[in-house]
């Protein structure tokens, strides 16, 4: 079990005794609208499964053929709805041409230097299917998997889009990360074709994503990847390489418009997401079609609450799961509008996200807890120039936000009637798993508060024992449901260890262990308090500290490397890297700023070190292992405390100190 540290702040948060009820005016509609209907559909999921998961597949989506048996459990593999027939593409489109939604606004895109379009589920359809006969014109047959590093354009979700529908599963590498990340990737995954775009906006400098494609690929890295299909978005200048590159609207001209959905079984690869961990390189998180399909689509409808009317928004990024499951898939299986934003706030546009939620009627908006900082940070003068009256929803995702930020989410973006919902889960859950249902669960700031229904969630203590009083412990899940991880792609013995070995309780249950820790109330409120192993969140950005270490020691001046997060008011961590040098080599600031952008290089901008201190030695134990503990509070400043006596040698942890 690795060493578990978030306790910084747990006293004030489970003293936090302020309680929002779900407005009326919006309890009375909601989707969810009542306490006690919560109640009754999480006993309902509880009581049988299979009966309350295999009902919604009934009735919210479309299959091409039944299933044979919802829930197949082999512990820690599940199978859902095995037998059944069903493509997620043709859920998120074309059922929507019959049902009135065929000219409903299904795509709402606001490009960095002004541009922006509407797609209509009709266009967005047709565009999805001309990808999808390039794809196979491109060779790309069901089974191969695509690669997609996409600035945020249409393209990034009808390029996904396409995938599935063809049944081509798919890798999104987020634009901000290497070259080297991106091959990585790549050769993991065995990718055939790469989709791109000449570059991509931020704020106002070009990211040079076909460049970096080239680099990824350059000198036979990727052997599998033969075709590389270019998107312009930016008319930057790039090199083509004939035969491999091909531009997306010569290609387009000349394929039809018409390609049916492939039927898909139910548990056929879907995607492949890369996220970090506390050991190794990024691991592939496998998901699979119809139980994510269904378990985005229900997760959207109930806790997002969606109506016909609402204009949904939400912040992220599709190259991480949030854009996944709430941008592209989730809401597009509702039938909803989602917005899709190319931007940043910037100095000279700080207030662009009120602007755009004034200018296009944001119903819904979600964000993460270190963008609410920072609008925080700018003054409420921002968003008060702006009309927001639009807004009945508000989200949040990615790390803890603190009571603060909630409250100022509350009164200065909500005005006090827009009910939050806080919501965790992961890369690996697929979709949401705790959170409010705004109708009808009352919020307390800082609180994720309750399970979804079917999810089964404790906190457990080091055995896998219950913890039955509000001490924190390792958050769990007990029960598979639709959205989770299937695996880590081809490492099924990596996932087995990653997630359900950790914690072995005396009665033999597996429980999936979710790498956080937390506190549950006497309400029965999840309180996450964040990662308990070596995976440091910046900006609500998972990074693992190995992967960062890697990067350092790759460098020819470091001997070796141990990275630990700080606490930072905006971005939740900041990275500080502590680095013993090679040789000759002496610490200057110099070496500091190369090393920084050497991780830059290796890894991409999140990855960027705050910090380079340099040292002598690092604290180990006497089997080896590095005492990050002693790092996390050096770095961070606070006295050491707790048991030092495994250190080998205490003379490192005084150097240390004296260093600082
Ligand atoms: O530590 C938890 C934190 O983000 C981790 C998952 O990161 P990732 O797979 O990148 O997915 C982020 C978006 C779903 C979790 O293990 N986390 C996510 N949401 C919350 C959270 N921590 C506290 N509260 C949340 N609402």
């Amino acid at each position: 079990m690795p060493e578990s540290h978030p306790e910084s702040n747990i006293e004030s948060v489970l003293q936090e005794k302020r309680l929002f009820a779900p407005p009326p005016a919006f309890a009375k509609s909601a989707q969810v609208s009542s306490l006690q209907a919560y109640q009754e559909l999480f006993d309902r999921a509880a009581a049988d499964p299979a009966k309350f998961w295999g009902e919604l597949a009934q009735q919210e989506l479309s299959w091409f053929q039944p299933w044979d048996t919802v829930l197949d459990w082999q512990p820690p593999f599940a199978k859902w709805f095995t037998g059944g027939k069903i493509n997620i593409s043709y859920n998120c489109l074309d059922r929507h041409l019959t049902t009135g939604y065929k000219n409903k606004a299904a795509l709402i895109w606001e490009g960095e230097p002004g541009d922006s379009c509407t797609l209509t589920y009709a266009q967005l359809h047709r565009e999805v299917c001309l990808m999808a006969n390039v794809l196979k014109q491109l060779g790309i047959a069901k089974g191969d998997l695509v690669g997609i590093y996409m600035p945020m354009i249409p393209e990034a979700a009808i390029a996904m889009l396409a995938c599935a529908r063809i049944g081509a599963p798919h890798t999104v590498v987020f634009g901000g990360f290497s070259a080297e990340a991106l091959r990585d990737r790549l050769v993991d995954g065995k990718a055939k074709l790469v989709i791109t775009a000449d570059g991509g906006w931020r704020k106002d400098a070009i990211v040079p994503l076909k460049d970096q494609v080239d680099k990824a690929l350059d000198d036979n890295h990727v052997p599998t990847v033969t075709n590389v299909l270019v998107v312009e978005r930016t008319k930057q200048k790039i090199s083509m390489q004939m035969g491999r590159d091909h531009w997306w609207h010569d290609l387009k001209q000349g394929v039809s418009a018409v390609c049916p959905a492939e039927p898909m079984d139910s548990e056929d690869l879907l995607f492949v997401l890369y996220t970090s961990g506390s050991t190794g390189k990024p691991k592939g998180v496998v998901h699979t079609t119809a139980g994510y399909n269904l378990y985005t689509h229900i997760t959207a409808k109930w806790i997002f609450d969606l109506k016909d009317t609402d204009v949904y928004w939400c912040t992220a990024d599709v190259g991480w799961i949030t854009g996944h499951s709430y941008i592209v898939y989730g809401p597009l299986s509702n039938g909803a509008t989602t917005v899709m934003y190319e931007g940043a706030p910037r100095a000279s546009s700080p207030d662009c996200m009120w602007e755009l939620i004034a200018k296009h009627g944001v119903t819904i908006f979600y964000t993460a807890p270190t963008a609410i900082r920072s609008f925080m940070k700018l003054g409420e003068h921002l968003p008060n120039k702006h009309d927001l009256s639009s807004l009945r929803l508000l989200g949040t995702v990615g790390e803890p936000i603190n009571p603060e930020a909630w409250m100022w989410y509350h009164q200065i973006i909500g005005k006090g009637k827009c009910p939050i919902v806080d919501t965790w889960w992961q890369t690996e859950t697929g979709g949401i798993m705790i959170t409010a249902l705004p109708g009808a669960i009352p919020t307390k700031p800082g609180s994720a508060t309750l399970p979804f229904p079917g999810i089964i969630a404790d906190v457990v203590d080091q055995a896998g024992e219950p913890i039955t009083n509000e001490s924190g412990g390792y958050l769990v899940i007990r029960h598979p449901w639709p959205g989770m991880m299937r695996t880590v792609f081809n490492d099924d013995d990596r996932f087995r260890r990653t997630y359900w070995e950790h914690l072995k309780p005396e009665s033999g249950a597996s429980l999936y262990f979710a790498g956080d820790g937390a506190h549950k109330d006497r309400d029965g409120y999840f309180w996450v308090m964040g990662r308990v192993d070596d995976v440091i969140s910046v900006a609500g950005h998972r990074l693992g500290t190995m992967e960062i270490e890697s990067a350092l020691v790759s460098h020819p001046a470091v001997a070796e490397a141990a990275v630990v997060g700080k606490p930072d008011e905006i971005k939740g961590e900041e990275i500080v890297a502590f680095v013993t040098l090679e040789g000759s080599h002496q610490p200057s600031d110099d070496l500091a700023k190369a090393l920084k952008q050497h991780v830059v290089g290796e890894i991409g901008a999140i990855a960027r070190p705050g910090e380079i201190r340099f040292t002598e030695a690092l604290p180990k134990t006497r089997s080896g292992k590095i005492m990050r503990r002693l790092l996390r509070s050096l770095a961070s400043g606070q006295e050491i405390t707790g048991d030092t006596s495994t250190l080998e040698d205490r003379g490192v942890l005084d150097k240390l100190r004296s260093e600082a």
